[in-house]
Order: structure tokens, then sequence, then C-alpha cells
């Protein structure tokens, strides 16, 4: 976007910002447990990397059959290179579909959330029946997420009626969980009478303040950020770009905090901690996440 055009774009955020939702809570520290939970999602995100061949015949290794073997593939897709890797699949222990998305190494998401091609638009209606035209998001993550919109919302459809779950979880780290983040206001457009929960890693700003809210209804995103990774701080605020709630933060000393609200600027947090891209480590953008690095 040329520079002008950015400014106003701010100016014009500034003024229409609607009321965050943060409550006002205080930042936690999660239990040992709490992080554990998260252990299955952490190696289905980093499973996203992994070929469509192998996510369907789940034999990719240590992220797929060695550590969720209770997986149950339905559909892959994707060719790493045009459109990103995606499956489809149901975990019989967690009682959840899965859908993954395949990031991209940290050259090239921060040369996708810097290049000034890019600007925020709306989404289009024919995938997003009814969403408020109020709803803007960064017009790269945008054309990613409708290149496989359809063909994962059949794919967790079929999921649904073949194993009779109740629950879709959405997963992907960088460039993958940006996607996961627009499916996670796009699939409930289309499925209801389940519930929904979605889990990122290494998220950047998808968004505008609109789109942050939306996607931080009834607090089903959980977007998980490692010690100093400058891609979640970008695209900046001052472009109108916003999270939703549901940051965790791992600190340099291994704990992870609760962040509440949106973008929220305690130095506990990633928006606080890492203020620009000169204090930030691109190497800690892959993980590890509690041990569990993301590829495949
Ligand atoms: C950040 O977290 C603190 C808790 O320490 C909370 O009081 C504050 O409201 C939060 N900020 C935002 C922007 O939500």
């Amino acid at each position: 976007m040329a520079p002008l055009a950015a400014v106003i774009l701010a100016i014009a955020s500034f003024a229409t910002a609607a009321p965050s939702l943060s409550a006002r809570q205080a930042i936690t520290s999660l239990s040992a447990t709490q992080i554990s939970a998260f252990k299955p999602y952490s190696f289905y995100a980093a499973a996203g990397y992994c070929s469509p061949a192998s996510t369907l015949a789940w034999n990719c290794g240590a992220n797929c059959n060695g550590a969720n073997p209770a997986f149950h593939p339905v559909a892959s897709g994707g060719d790493g290179d045009s459109v990103q890797f995606w499956y489809v699949g149901v975990d019989s222990t967690l009682g959840t579909v899965i859908v993954a998305h395949q990031g991209t190494d940290p050259s090239q998401i921060l040369a996708i959330v810097t290049d000034s091609d890019f600007f925020l638009g709306t989404l289009d209606p024919t995938l997003f029946p009814g969403l408020s035209s109020s709803i803007e998001v960064h017009s790269g993550f945008r054309d990613e997420q409708a290149k496989t919109a359809t063909q994962i919302l059949t794919a967790v459809q079929t999921a649904l009626s073949q194993f009779g779950v109740k629950k879709v979880t959405i997963v992907g780290h960088s460039l993958g969980g940006a996607i996961a983040l627009i499916d996670s206001v796009y699939l409930p457009l289309h499925i209801t009478g389940v519930t929904f929960q979605t889990i990122v890693y290494g998220l950047p700003r998808v968004g505008n303040q609109a789109f942050a809210d939306r996607a931080s209804i009834g607090s089903t995103v959980t977007h998980i950020n490692n010690k100093e990774d400058i891609v979640p701080i970008l695209p900046g605020m001052f472009l109108g770009f916003h999270h939703p709630t549901g940051e965790v933060h791992i600190q340099d000393s291994g704990a992870w905090d609760a962040c509440p609200g949106e973008d929220n600027s305690s130095d506990l947090c990633t928006t606080g901690d890492v203020p620009n891209i000169f204090e930030g480590d691109e190497g800690d953008h892959d993980g590890p996440y509690d041990g569990v690095e993301m590829s495949c």
C-alpha cells in the first residue's frame, strides 16, 4: 500500500476503533497441566508442514503417528508452493475434528507481513455470507484462505458426519495460523451445532479491529507466541491491524502466561515485550513450543 493510504487507513482505524472486548483480568501463568494440554495441538500444527501424501496416510513420523496415534485422516491437499499444505481428520481421543494449515519459514512470513502491496480488504461475501463489511483482513492472508476454503468445509462436514464428534479444532503456525484464524470466522458461518476452538502459533496480525473483535467472540481462539518472536507484532497496529483476545506468551524463563485483552501492552505479553523488530528475534518463530518445533 502507498504510504499516504497507510496513514489514512491508520487514522480512519483509530477514529472508528470499537471498544476492546478485554476483560479486566490479571496476567496469569499456566499450570504444567494446562501447558501439556496444548501439546497434541502443537504436534498437529507442526504436521501441517508435512506432505499431503504423508498426512493422508498419517505416516509422517514423530509429529503424526508418533505424537498423535489416534488420528483418522479424512482429506489432505495443497502443493506447498502456490497452495499451502492442509489436512483434515478426527482425533478420537480428543473427540475433535482437526483442521491444520501449513505455515512458512520466518523469511517468507516476514516478506508477506511487510510487503506494501498488501492491504486491508473485505472478505468475499460468497464465502462469508452476512459478515459485516466493516470487517477487513490482510489481502494476502484472505486470498490464501480462499484457495482452500470450500475443500476444507467439505472435508470438515464429512469428518463430522462420519465420526459423530461435536467439536472442530483449527490449528496452524505462522501463515498457517493466519489462515486458521480466518477459518475460525468462516467455518461457523456454514456449520452449526458444534463447538469450535482455534489454537495457533506465531500468529501475525491478520485483520482490523472489527475482525479482531469478531474473532474474539466466545474466546475460542488461543494464539501462542514464543519469547521474542517478531512475527506477532507485524503488521503494525499503526497500519490498522489488531490481534484477537487469547494470547499466551512464552517467557524467556519458559513460563506460559495468559494475556487478557487484545494486544496487551504489558511487558509480559508480546506487544509490550517486543516493542519493535530490532528488539525481537525471528529465530524464536519456529519454537520450540513446549519442546515442539514447527516443521515436519
Ligand atoms: C493487560 O493485562 C492487564 C493485567 O495485568 C490488564 O489489567 C489490562 O487491562 C490488560 N490490557 C489490555 C489492553 O487488555
